[in-house]
């Protein structure tokens, strides 16, 4: 059993860096095998605001897990004594001539795409699957509504599916790392 405070940390931040991971890998698992095929056997306007009400609670889970896998990734590098407070910040070997280094920044840049689709659903297309139907509007207009509607869900559908193996490939990745890098 450990028996000094450093190890206890290394042991909580890598806990929660894993558990921060099967979240958002769970919760883009659950989306794609469970939820996908379960809506596309319920009536449209059902399936709408079952999406509509799943991606709201889904987002929670994406962005308190893209943080917390952000920060204790940092803190593990802190804890490896990789990253430094002091000039060159950076220590052996998380720079970029060791596979250790490719890799983390390869993590990092694929982190960094898992981010910008979360806003691209978050603050694009979540906000257009949104709002009842204006019942004064023509027949086409209500059509054009809905027609768009369903555009978003499908983009959001695209982006979660893109997410799934993007985060696929970072913790293979991330496995690699104690055997010194993939790339
Ligand atoms: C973007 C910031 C990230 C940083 C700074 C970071 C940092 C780290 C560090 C320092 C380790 C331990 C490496 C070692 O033992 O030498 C690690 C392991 C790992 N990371 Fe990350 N990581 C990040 C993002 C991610 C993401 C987004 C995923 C997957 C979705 C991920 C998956 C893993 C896995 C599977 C491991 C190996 C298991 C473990 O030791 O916990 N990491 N990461």
């Amino acid at each position: 059993m450990p028996d000094d405070l450093t190890t206890w940390l290394h042991i909580l931040y890598g806990f929660t860096h894993d558990i921060a991971i099967a979240v958002y890998i769970g919760g883009a698992v659950a989306m794609e095998f469970i939820l996908g095929p379960a809506q596309a056997s319920i009536p449209p306007a059902q399936a709408q605001v079952m999406g509509q009400k799943t991606a709201d609670r889904f987002l929670w889970l994406v962005w308190g897990a893209l943080g917390t896998i952000l920060v204790t990734g940092v803190l593990r590098l802190e804890r490896l004594e990789m990253l430094t407070w002091s000039w060159p910040f950076f220590e052996t070997p998380l720079v970029l001539s060791d596979s250790y280094g490719r890799t983390m920044l390869a993590m990092f840049l694929l982190w960094c795409v898992l981010v910008v689709n979360g806003a691209l659903i978050t603050f694009v297309f979540r906000p257009r699957l949104a709002g009842k139907l204006n019942t004064k509007i023509t027949a086409a207009q209500v059509a054009a509504a809905q027609g768009a509607k369903l555009q978003a869900a499908n983009w959001v559908q695209r982006l979660t599916r893109i997410d799934l193996g993007v985060a696929l490939v970072i913790a293979l990745m991330g496995a690699s790392l104690k055997w010194g890098g993939l790339i």
